[in-house]
């Protein structure tokens, strides 16, 4: 068979990994033959794709980004299933493996109800996609932040400050609960649960009691109660939507009024995406690259690769991007226990 690969949406470490877990097995086991496709959905509609061989993705799985770059561009918008049809047929392309998140996955599964040949891999640092138990780049992301948090710690207990750090999560605070329970944030605010900046203070103030320096790890998406709109001063992105960010910011100066202790807040950003994936990323990603391939070799269109437990399944796209997976509130609950 002759595949195309692509990685589209916001970048993750683990994607080289998947290229080369995908490549290596299809080329190894099934003799399959591959094509790299630049820039996501960008590179099918304008036909901007290289030949993919064993050698090319030979040390890749520690390579952070992705060989193939990405772009959020949508080919609904630029000539839909037709012109995908048109590209895939004039390289003699049977099928297509589309590594992304929720917005790449619901384009794969539109191609799919048009009868596009398209296997998914589930792609995203915010670990939101429902149907797989974990997505690759989620633990290097809380690793990053955890370290990060461990560091800020000790500068704000040098200087009796509060620190306020602000994680990625748009619309869940998957990171934000992990690397705080791992870092032993005082406060882990997530969009999924409202909290009062009374409430905060109290955590904030009790802390300090005890001789501690306030740690509050708060996701991009969250709003204190009363606060209808997330914090969004950067525009918008590619898809029209809101670049979140700046709850940190004001956090920090809400916080410092009303407790009166100095306080410093840090975005990690991008940061979070960047470099080598950690062990456990680079495991998960192989592993889906790899099984990605077999589903491709048993025609099983329209699915996703997924983690169900320690074992990886084929599940249909729909699963995948008919809601996204929030914090529970009994794991926030959970962590709740341990703030102030
Ligand atoms: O979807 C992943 C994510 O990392 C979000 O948490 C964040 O809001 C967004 O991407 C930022 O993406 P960019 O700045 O690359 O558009």
């Amino acid at each position: 068979m002759k595949i195309g690969i692509l990685t589209s949406g916001g970048d993750c470490p683990g994607l080289n990994a998947v290229i080369r877990g995908a490549v290596m097995k299809g080329d190894r086991i099934y003799g399959h033959t591959f094509f790299g496709i630049r820039d996501g959905w960008r590179g099918l509609v304008d036909d901007d794709l290289h030949p993919l061989s064993r050698h090319d993705v030979r040390g890749l799985s520690r390579q952070g980004g992705s060989i193939l770059h990405t772009s959020r561009t949508s080919p609904f918008d630029h000539g839909g299933s037709e012109r995908v049809k048109e590209v895939m047929d004039r390289h003699g392309m049977d099928a297509l493996i589309a590594v992304g998140g929720e917005g790449t996955l619901t384009v794969a599964r539109l191609l799919h109800e048009e009868g596009i040949n398209v296997v998914g891999v589930p792609k995203t640092i915010d670990n939101d996609l429902s149907a797989t138990d974990y997505t690759f780049g989620f633990d290097t992301a809380v690793a990053i932040a955890t370290k990060s948090i461990d560091r800020l710690r000790t500068t704000g207990e040098s200087h009796h400050r509060c620190m306020v750090v602000e994680v990625m999560g748009r619309h869940v605070g998957w990171i934000a609960l992990h690397a705080g329970l791992a870092s032993g944030a005082h406060v882990i605010l997530v969009p999924e649960v409202q909290v009062s900046m009374e409430e905060i203070t109290g955590w904030v103030l009790s802390a300090q009691a005890r001789g501690r320096a306030p740690v509050v790890v708060v996701a991009e998406g969250f709003r204190p109660t009363g606060h209808e709109e997330v914090v969004a001063t950067r525009g918008l992105d590619a898809f029209g939507r809101p670049r979140l960010g700046g709850i940190g910011d004001q956090m920090a100066l809400d916080l410092q009024e009303r407790t009166s202790i100095e306080t410093r807040s840090t975005v990690l950003g991008h940061l979070q995406r960047g470099g080598v994936p950690t062990a456990f990323d680079r495991v998960l990603a192989t592993r889906f690259g790899a099984a990605a391939v077999d589903t491709v070799s048993n025609r099983t269109w329209g699915t996703m690769v997924a983690l169900s437990g320690i074992d990886i399944r084929a599940v249909p796209l729909h699963q995948a991007t008919s809601e996204l997976k929030v914090v529970p509130r009994h794991r926030y609950d959970e962590a709740a226990i341990l703030f102030g």
